[in-house]
């Protein structure tokens, strides 16, 4: 009896053996793990990644698991969304900032200003290799944007967000947050500007903007193209031309504020009215959102000369959400700029730092030209 119990006992033990073998992660084996377009790194030898939280959806709670569009924005703090997403220990060291928790609508220039110097000073040190940002998608284009243009150091940034709350039944954020993560620790990422990352893909902050109110697929580069994707591994299909990060003009170590810059819609029916109250405001450029290749009506016009005259810089955009605005003969005489590529909302962001260095019309065009 015992005898012809062996065999089972044997064949058993080894079954038990290679199950327990089967069931460590890679990572416990110690053998290196994919990480990026072919690159591994060791486990021990992971990089160091600073999640700075903002707030937005990817930190929104509602009681319900089906509401995606009624919950707070802002309602759980980076230690839960690290939590979350245990995951991200395999591929990154990971550790947490609480910047501020709030709706990216009320993103303002004081906190931008204060964001950007403090990925400046963490990516100044050695222990910090990599930056994720969570962020609503509200504003996050513009955030993303500012960054690319003052962050001095070569080492990723990524910004991230989700469309669904963290309450909800298929909840992207965790996915978005360890895309992201994976995308600050990939060597490939350096170099690249801000980035931006959801729904696996990733956006260059020049070129990436919302598009939709809801889903999830909202972010598109529909121009230029997303400059790469996730799909386990990270992939970088594109170069970014435009200036960025170390080799702009910027610098905001020592710049407490930003100057006014508001945007004007153009429609039917406008008026010059608008820019008189904006320039009454204390605004000292303002950005028109026109029609077309950045037309303007002849009343819009007479109230965009006279605030030329007064000393305030003008950038017409477009609200056609494509395209480049040209500079054209008929605008440049006033001294009107184009905003090149650029979306009204981004458009503002360049000119308000670019009126930190000049209020040059001519050096100011040179900025949208090359930024
Ligand atoms: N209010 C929005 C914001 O924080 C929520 C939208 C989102 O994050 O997706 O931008």
């Amino acid at each position: 009896m015992k005898k012809r119990l062996m065999p089972i006992v044997t064949f058993i033990t080894a079954l038990l053996l290679i199950a327990v073998g089967c069931s460590q992660s890679p990572q416990a084996k110690e053998a290196p793990h994919q990480t990026k377009n072919g690159s591994s790194s060791k486990k021990g030898n992971l990089p160091n990644i600073k999640i700075l939280a903002t707030g937005g959806t990817i930190a929104g709670a509602d009681k319900s698991k089906t509401s995606t569009t009624e919950y707070k924005a802002g309602a759980v703090g980076v230690d839960s969304l690290i939590q979350a997403v245990p995951e991200m220990e395999d591929i990154a060291h990971v550790s947490g900032e609480q910047i501020v928790n709030i709706d990216s609508q009320n993103m303002d220039n004081k906190t931008l200003l204060k964001l950007a110097k403090r990925v400046n000073e963490l990516l100044r040190s050695d222990d910090t290799d990599g930056i994720v940002i969570t962020h609503g998608t509200d504003t996050l284009e513009e955030t993303a944007y500012f960054l690319n243009l003052t962050v001095k150091s070569e080492k990723p940034v990524v910004v991230a967000g989700s469309m669904r709350p963290s309450t909800a039944i298929g909840a992207d954020g965790p996915s978005n947050l360890y895309n992201a993560v994976k995308v600050a620790a990939a060597p490939e990422a350096k170099g690249k500007g801000a980035l931006v990352v959801l729904n696996d893909r990733i956006g260059s902050a020049r070129y990436v903007t919302k598009t939709n109110t809801t889903a999830t697929d909202t972010f598109k580069s529909e121009e230029m193209g997303y400059i790469g994707t996730i799909a386990d591994d990270v992939y970088f299909n594109n170069i970014i031309t435009r200036k960025h990060t170390k080799d702009t003009d910027f610098n905001i170590a020592k710049l407490k504020k930003l100057p006014q810059v508001d945007i004007i819609y153009g429609y039917q029916n406008d008026g010059g009215y608008l820019f008189d109250a904006a320039a009454k405001a204390g605004a000292k450029g303002i950005v028109f959102a026109g029609a077309g290749n950045g037309s303007m009506s002849d009343t819009a016009k007479k109230g965009a000369v006279k605030a030329v005259k007064n000393g305030l810089a003008i950038v017409r955009s477009t609200r056609t959400g494509n395209g480049a605005v040209t500079p054209n003969r008929e605008f440049e005489k006033d001294r009107l700029l184009a905003s090149n590529s650029l979306n009204p909302q981004k458009a503002r962001i360049l000119l308000m730092l670019a009126l930190t260095k000049t209020d040059d019309p001519e050096r100011l065009q040179t900025y949208f030209n090359e930024y």
